[in-house]
């Protein structure tokens, strides 16, 4: 069914994440006929062009669905572009009564832009009146690069628009499986009970990616791996791992357990740091069978303690989890592009089986986020066949593609209609953000004051051999078996 219609303004409108990302999922929503004819996607930045030379822009960005060209084009009618810039007045007149043109629709202000113009993009925005009525402004992350500057942020917004109309984007919390992990974990009997300290050995998230980091270096080189993952999607993906079970799906039951996590996550600091963290940075090497260059490289041979790749250790502390380590690691350059969650079971308490018959494996449970969506629970088996009692280590395997023959929308299409019907679930709300930041910013001292270099890892190669020590130094090993 259609939403409600609206205006979808991009702020960074000629940028990678809107190319990437947000037209070709407003795209399939479109191609899907859930965009009324009156909804327009504004794009914004500072560069001179039009309304013809955006959709040019953005053709290309679409053109990966070659054979839908005849869409392309009618989705384009809806497409405009308006040159302005956040710390100049020129044009924010013309762009306002461009938007009052159709009072009726719900306007979302997309900031994807650098954090530094939020606040300036908010006050014009609410200089012009444009945060009245049903008006909602979505916030890309990093919120911030500490704790201190996300609260400069926060309550610059929030000056302009309430909590309740300030959508902070996570893209991991639109993906399938994490929205599945809701359903796995409360609307099976099965796992429940055994989600606890008392039988789950630890837990494990990887989010690997091949690429580098490009034409983003500039922000990139700003942020890191802890701010650009760890400090947002992946914190995002413990608490769904790890918090009680809400009373409802409502947003606030939802994010009050989330937030209970991430004010539970033991601190690491300068005098833990060097045991529970390990960072990394990519030298050249090669990705998908071709030679890349290093991280330094990409930089125009800059100097950078940027790390492209971090693992570490952390706990929650309270009584569901006490004394179970979750381990976590991310980077860019990995071998293969892939993001899992691993639950690890605990051993049976006693083996009845001969050692002749093989070793008992732990049971896991595997959520797979990406590519190929799906859950995982390994389970031990016989053997089939006459030759004694031999055991197996087994996979009970749900592919999505296969079991619903669908290809799974992309986060950023959930989302983004998530907004315009005005549904906040799956967003983080401020106290969230504060906490991961709390968190994550100790991390980050540590890490300046110890003025070490991140460990040198190749390209095409799963990061520094420390990531391997981090775990296996507690008898563990980072989940090969897929
Ligand atoms: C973004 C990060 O938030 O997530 C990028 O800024 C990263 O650096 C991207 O590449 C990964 O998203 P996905 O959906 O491809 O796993």
């Amino acid at each position: 069914p259609q939403v409600q219609s609206f205006d979808l303004v991009i702020f960074g409108g000629t940028g990678d994440l809107a190319a990437r990302k947000l037209l070709p999922a407003m795209f399939h929503r479109f191609v899907d006929g859930q965009i009324p004819p009156s909804s327009r996607i504004i794009g914004i930045a500072r560069e001179a062009t039009d309304d013809a030379g955006y959709r040019a822009q953005m053709r290309k960005a679409l053109a990966g669905d070659g054979s839908k060209a005849a869409q392309v084009e009618a989705f384009l009618q809806q497409v405009f572009y308006r040159s302005l810039d956040a710390r100049k007045d020129n044009g924010w007149d013309d762009f306002a009564a461009l938007l009052t043109e159709r009072p009726d629709n719900v306007r979302v202000f997309y900031l994807s832009t650098a954090p530094d113009l939020f606040i300036d993009i908010c006050s014009r925005l609410g200089a012009h009146r444009l945060n009245e009525g049903e008006s909602r402004v979505v916030l890309e992350k990093p919120i911030g690069r500490d704790l201190e500057s996300a609260n400069q942020i926060n309550d610059a917004v929030g000056r302009v628009f309430s909590e309740s109309q300030t959508y902070r984007i996570d893209h991991y919390l639109g993906k399938e499986t994490v929205q599945n992990l809701l359903a796995l974990r409360f609307g099976n009997a099965l796992f429940e009970p055994l989600w606890n300290a008392e039988h789950i050995d630890h837990v494990q998230i990887t989010v690997a990616e091949t690429l580098g980091v490009g034409n983003r270096a500039a922000y990139y080189d700003h942020a890191g791996a802890l701010r650009d993952m760890v400090q947002n999607h992946m914190l995002q993906l413990v608490c769904m791992v790890a918090m009680e079970p809400p009373s409802s799906l409502s947003p606030d039951a939802v994010r009050d357990e989330k937030l209970k996590v991430l004010r539970s996550l033991k601190p690491i600091d300068e005098s833990n740091a060097a045991q529970l963290t390990v960072r990394g940075q990519y030298r050249a090497g090669a990705a998908e069978g071709q030679s890349v260059p290093g991280y330094l490289e990409e930089l125009d041979g800059a100097k950078s303690h940027t790390e492209t790749f971090v693992a570490l250790k952390t706990e929650i502390a309270n009584w569901r989890w006490a004394g179970v380590p979750f381990y976590l690691r991310t980077g860019k350059r990995l071998p293969e592009r892939v993001s899992e969650i691993v639950v690890a079971f605990k051993a049976v308490p006693h083996s009845i089986f001969d050692p002749s018959a093989g070793p008992l494996a732990h049971n896991r449970l595997v959520l797979r986020l990406q590519p190929d969506e799906g859950v995982k629970l390994w389970l031990t088996i016989k053997h089939p066949g006459p030759g004694g009692l031999r055991l197996r280590h087994v996979p009970l395997d749900m592919s999505f593609a296969e079991a619903f023959g669908v290809s799974q929308p992309d986060a950023y299409e959930r989302l983004l209609l998530d907004v315009v019907r005005g549904n906040p679930t799956l967003f983080m709300r401020r106290d969230e953000v504060e906490a991961a930041w709390r968190w994550a910013d100790p991390i980050l001292e540590a890490w300046s004051a110890s003025g070490e270099a991140p460990k040198p890892y190749t390209a095409g190669t799963w990061g520094p051999s420390a990531s391997v020590a981090l775990i296996e130094r507690d008898g563990r090993t980072w989940n090969e078996d897929g």
